[in-house]
């Protein structure tokens, strides 16, 4: 008897644990059936004006489409939907009243991959609000109340492409969504911008800038502003392109267009290169992974493959001079194929006939020269407030104290030269007097010598960034992106 009962022991919870599972199991096929309040066609539950105040229960786990879309819903809390829905790749909550998400909302749903929650309540977005979404590709917020979004509210979001944040009231430029690996476009049009981080907007690939909208907003107005965005005009991107008339900045209370305002005219400037400097030029297409084709100024066509040339393109398409020559100068031209349209770029490469080592020389020369300078004007300083004690004292050297004067001044200013463009310094010891009488003088007349070495004569722009308009990723798009249900 005690054998068996033994046995039984350890197989009874089993047993139960099995039954169980069958239980849920069968559970599991009775949610097959569609909500009341939602039509359902297989894996699609349409849910939409029906004034829910909440999510219905019991939602089918193998659910890809779920759209809730004007109702009555507020509150979306963790527990919003009991069962798992691993298949849901789309949720559609647009046009409700939500002004709370729990940070574990999305955790029953790992695998969306567009996700509307414009047209609600939503005031801030919270630290790592869509962390676990990490395969959301759009995702649309406009027409809320946001006004702040959390540094790290898409930090794992890597996949996300497109991300809709117009017709909110964000007043701080978030710099760290343009940094999303795969983002193409960040509209943040109607909303409460006023500064714009200008010098890292300019920095941005121009596939990221074609998809950046910032027409209505109260920018300030300035001619770097101006400047930003006739550069994407000249590029012909779509934010400037597409709604050129709702590019306003503000001035002394007064709205304005960006290109009504009197800031000199934009030029496309040169890249600059010194002889023997490693150059690489980016064909900074407005599209991502296009096959780009170099050709060189004389037409020819720049091959990848040849290990000895000077000149190679790299796997993303930049071209790469190992030690350019002045002869390399000129312009080339990238053409760029990709999926849905071409693009033609030209790129002007101007090289001048002197090394950047020899420029640098000039600075650290002027340099030492204007330190040189200073340390003069201490002397004389020194001299001229500790000598009197000396003079009242011994009064009659006149002579005497000269020479020191002489001699001090020479072991002191033993800069090489006043004028970095002659060659001697070493026969011109005589002439240190003069730095030390007029100290201020040779330092000015340096710098006004250097400056035209400094900022070298700024080539004409090139015809650079000749394309076809053909754009793919318009705004239109926002409704061409409803999911197609597998
Ligand atoms: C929507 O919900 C609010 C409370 O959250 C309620 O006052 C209102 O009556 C509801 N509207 C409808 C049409 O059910
Ligand atoms: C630019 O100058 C013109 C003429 O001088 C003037 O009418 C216009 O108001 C100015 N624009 C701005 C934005 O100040
Ligand atoms: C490059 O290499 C090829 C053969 O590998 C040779 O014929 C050619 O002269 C080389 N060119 C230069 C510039 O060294
Ligand atoms: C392309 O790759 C090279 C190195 O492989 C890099 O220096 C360059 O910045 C890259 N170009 C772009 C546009 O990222
Ligand atoms: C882009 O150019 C290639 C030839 O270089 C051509 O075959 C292709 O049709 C062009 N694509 C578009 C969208 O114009
Ligand atoms: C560069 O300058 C040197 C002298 O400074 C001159 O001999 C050489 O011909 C110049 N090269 C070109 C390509 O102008």
């Amino acid at each position: 008897m005690q054998p068996p009962r033994d046995l039984r022991g350890p197989w009874l919870p089993l047993l139960s644990w099995f039954l169980l599972l069958c239980e849920v199991a069968r559970a599991g096929r009775a949610l097959v059936s569609c909500p009341t309040a939602c039509l359902c066609a297989s894996n699609i539950l349409s849910c939409s004006k029906q004034q829910l105040p909440h999510v219905p229960h019991a939602l089918p786990s193998y659910t890809a489409l779920l759209d809730l879309s004007h109702n009555n819903l507020s509150r979306l809390r963790a527990e919003w939907t009991p069962t798992r829905l691993p298949h849901l790749h789309s949720l559609l909550l647009s046009h409700n009243h939500l002004n709370f998400i729990s940070l574990e909302a999305f955790s029953p749903v790992p695998n969306l991959r567009y996700l509307d929650l414009s047209s609600n309540q939503l005031r801030t977005l919270d630290e790592s609000l869509f962390s676990e979404l990490q395969f959301l590709e759009v995702l649309l917020l406009y027409n809320n109340h946001i006004m702040a979004v959390d540094r790290s509210a898409f930090e794992d979001v890597a996949q996300l492409q497109k991300l809709y944040l117009s017709q909110n009231q964000i007043s701080r430029f978030p710099l760290e969504l343009v940094r999303l690996p795969k983002l193409t476009l960040l509209d943040l049009s109607s909303n409460k911008l006023k500064m714009l981080p200008l010098s890292d907007l300019q920095k941005l690939p121009a596939w990221v800038k074609n998809g950046l909208y910032l027409h209505n907003n109260p920018l300030h107005c300035s001619c770097e502003l101006y400047q930003l965005f006739s550069h994407w005009q000249h590029r012909q991107l779509s934010p400037v392109v597409d709604f050129q008339e709702d590019l306003h900045c503000v001035s002394a209370k007064k709205l304005h267009s960006v290109f009504s305002l009197n800031c000199s005219e934009y030029k496309e400037h040169a890249s600059v290169a010194h002889l023997g400097d490693a150059v690489t030029i980016h064909c900074d297409t407005r599209q991502q992974g296009m096959t780009k084709v170099w050709l060189t100024p004389s037409n020819e066509r720049v091959l990848d493959a040849v290990a000895n040339s000077t000149v190679t393109v790299f796997e993303n398409g930049s071209l790469h001079f190992r030690r350019v020559q002045v002869e390399d100068g000129g312009v080339y031209t990238c053409y760029a194929s990709g999926e849905a349209f071409n693009e033609t770029l030209s790129v002007e490469l101007k090289v001048y006939n002197f090394t950047s080592y020899g420029h640098h020389d000039t600075l650290n020369t002027a340099y030492t020269t204007l330190v040189g300078c200073i340390l003069s004007v201490v002397l004389v300083l020194i001299y001229l407030y500790l000598t009197p004690c000396r003079c009242w004292c011994r009064g009659v050297e006149k002579p005497s104290s000269h020479q020191g004067d002489s001699l001090s001044s020479s072991m002191l200013s033993t800069t090489p030269n006043h004028d970095p463009m002659a060659g001697g310094d070493k026969d011109d010891g005589f002439d240190r007097r003069v730095a030390f009488l007029e100290p201020a003088g040779p330092g000015q007349g340096q710098n006004g010598k250097l400056k035209p070495g400094n900022t070298l004569p700024v080539p004409e722009a090139a015809g650079k960034g000749q394309r076809r308009m053909s754009d793919p990723e318009s705004v239109s798009s926002v409704f061409s992106d409803t999911p197609i249900v597998v």
